[in-house]
């Protein structure tokens, strides 16, 4: 909702998803500690060597978690809470990274006679062979990616480089995961000693495929499905007009992608696309405030006759058109484009 850049503040929401992140990782890294030092009493491995592997294992469990939100948030519209706040999930990720990376250089390489960052990029260079293949700089290749992400993640950046070239640069997650699995696989995996990561690595990359294609499979059916039901368009009967609260609105999924929400504003109905401009939040489950459509989430605001927000911000939703048959509310499924003033459906409020 900006004409330049517009910060958005912190709420409830984003400060309970981040405490509770912040104590699951706590308790993670608390726990491995606890249970390989339990397992291994006489330091089978020092401790340094534990917390290298519990900085690694949940960097990148909590990289694999990231990756099947999405799809996740597609099969099930559930896990849509998870979805929001993703990035600062990403952020914390990066800095638990961050933390397995200064073990590896400050355990691994601080005796070498040369600075361990010259080392890291220089004492190795087996490419030719997989065993020995120095799979510290496929981390090292990760690192930088997630880095780039963490430090791109503001919201800042988002309206600066543009959703779309934003987004293009944030799907390189998807080269860092690759990076991460074979950096696992070429180093931990291929020492002969068992360790757990021998199944959890290939289970939680085998869940990011499969969930990645089950939502592929999922969004092609329906959207073959919109495509006939929008050949064979007609108006879909929504619910009485009474229904609605003043101020409230009803939710209309029309795909699992699109839904519509029907607002009232005293007696004026309308309908908008129900994802927020900003973050896709769920403008159904907001209320009209001043009277714009007003996001639960982080407040953009939506003029319900068109579809804007209200000057001097530019963001624009599809609008619908909606009609009274018999007391019935009914919906066109087919979105106006962005921004297309409709004539409000005048409906009494409920009594
Ligand atoms: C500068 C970057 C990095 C370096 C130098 C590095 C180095 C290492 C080394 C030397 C090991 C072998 C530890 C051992 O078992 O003896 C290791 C293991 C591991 N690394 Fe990294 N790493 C880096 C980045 C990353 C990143 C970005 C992730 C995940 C997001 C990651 C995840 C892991 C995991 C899961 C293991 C296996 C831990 C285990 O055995 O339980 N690493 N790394
Ligand atoms: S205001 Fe952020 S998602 Fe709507």
């Amino acid at each position: 909702m900006s004409v330049a850049y517009t910060p958005v503040g912190w709420n409830a929401n984003k400060i309970f998803y981040d405490v509770a992140l912040g104590l699951a990782v706590a308790a993670y890294l608390w726990i491995f500690m606890a249970v390989a030092e339990g397992m291994a009493p006489g330091a089978r491995f020092d401790d340094a060597t534990i917390e290298m592997r519990a900085y690694g294992s949940c960097a990148f469990l909590m990289l694999s978690a990231i990756l099947c939100i999405g799809p996740l948030a597609r099969l099930d519209t559930r896990f849509l809470p998870v979805l929001y706040n993703r990035r600062h999930f990403g952020v914390m990720t990066c800095f638990v990274a961050i933390m397995h990376a200064r073990h590896v250089i400050a355990w691994y390489f601080a005796f070498s006679p040369v600075d361990p960052y010259v080392a890291l990029l220089s004492s190795n260079t087996s490419f030719a062979r997989l065993a020995g293949f120095p799979f510290e700089l496929l981390g090292v290749a990760a690192l930088l990616v997630l880095t780039l992400l963490a430090a791109t993640s503001h919201d800042f950046w988002l309206n600066f480089l543009t959703p779309p070239r934003w987004k293009a640069l944030h799907m390189s997650i998807y080269a860092a995961y690759a990076c991460v699995v074979a950096h696992v696989s070429l180093g931990a995996l291929l020492t002969p000693q068992w360790q757990a990561m021998h199944v959890v690595m290939p289970a939680c990359a085998l869940t990011v495929v499969a969930l990645h294609l089950a939502a592929a499979a999922r969004q092609a059916r329906l959207d073959r499905t919109a495509t006939m039901a929008n050949e064979a368009v007609g108006w879909i009967d929504v619910g009485e007009a009474s229904g609605i609260a003043d101020g409230r609105a009803i939710i209309v999924p029309l795909s699992d992608a699109e839904s519509v929400a029907i607002f009232r504003n005293g007696d004026a109905l309308g309908a908008i696309a129900n994802a927020c401009r900003h973050q896709n939040g769920p403008l159904g489950e907001g209320r009209i405030i001043d009277g714009c459509v007003t996001c639960p989430w982080h407040g953009f605001q939506y003029r319900l006759e068109d579809g804007c927000a209200p000057p001097p911000y530019t963001e624009k939703l599809a609008t619908y058109n909606l009609r009274s048959a018999n007391g019935w509310i009914q919906l066109d499924p087919r979105p106006n484009p962005p921004g297309t003033r409709v004539e409000p459906l005048h409906a009494p409020a409920r009594p």
